[in-house]
């Protein structure tokens, strides 16, 4: 299976919202997905989707969205992941498997959600839609990134840690289904060398293992 990343649109939302009602006990309606899409200003939203074949049809910045293609992600999805680009693929042959978004305020990145299809977790799609977003959080001239995690949800704690967020405080009670506190997550500079080269072994190693996973 291949993976690859495009913008959010509005069509998406229903297939986003699907994932969603499987990964969270709470969630946005339509119409604040849609007002985030649009609000291009300060949101970015990506759609992850699979295909059972090499992904040649992807727009021309190698499925990266918003056609930015000076960033070291960019640049390596392009050549590692994802080959030669040519037209858009159409959705109803490459369902998405995952969402995220984040929103920029000042120079602060704050990832919103984050989430995979339960049956395409452990694959690094997660990892790949984490990357897209601090790839955005660059071109958005933020300075860090920044958001909520519950106590409870170790498996994206580790994807954070491992991403450079460490918790840097709480939210008592943040989450009003289950009065679960709510861990602040937040990164040092993304602009240090010493981050730079980090995001950069990552990435390696994350493509690595999606080609490798991609092969027959
Ligand atoms: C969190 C989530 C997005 C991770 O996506 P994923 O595609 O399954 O994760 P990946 O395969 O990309 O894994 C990336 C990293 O996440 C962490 N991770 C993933 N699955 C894990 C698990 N079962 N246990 C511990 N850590 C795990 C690891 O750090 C992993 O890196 P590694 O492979 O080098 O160990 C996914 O589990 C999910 O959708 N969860 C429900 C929604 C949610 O909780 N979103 C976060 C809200 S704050």
């Amino acid at each position: 299976m291949y993976y690859f990343i495009e913008p959010m649109v509005e069509d998406d939302v229903p297939y986003v919202q699907a994932i969603e009602q499987q990964s969270f006990t709470t969630s946005w309606s339509a119409n604040t997905y849609r007002r985030e899409v649009r609000n291009t200003q300060s949101c970015r939203y990506v759609v992850a989707k699979a295909s059972g074949s090499p992904p040649t049809s992807l727009s021309k910045n190698g499925g990266v969205p918003n056609a930015q293609r000076t960033g070291i992600f960019s640049q390596l999805v392009s050549t590692l992941l994802l080959g030669m680009p040519a037209q858009l693929t159409p959705q109803a042959t490459n369902p998405i498997v995952g969402y995220g978004g984040l929103w920029v305020t000042l120079d602060e990145a704050h990832v919103t959600t984050i989430a995979v299809d339960p049956i395409h977790r452990g694959r690094g799609i997660g990892e790949l839609m984490l990357n897209t977003l601090i790839d955005h959080a660059y071109e958005l001239s933020a300075q860090m990134l920044t958001l909520e995690v519950r106590v409870s949800n170790h498996t994206a704690q580790q994807l954070y840690l491992k991403y450079g967020f460490q918790v840097v405080g709480s939210r008592r009670r943040y989450y009003t289904d289950n009065g679960e506190d709510a861990l602040i997550m937040s990164t040092d500079s993304i602009h240090t060398p010493d981050y730079k080269n980090q995001l950069r072994d990552h990435r390696r190693h994350l493509f690595a293992r999606l080609q490798a996973q991609s092969k027959p």
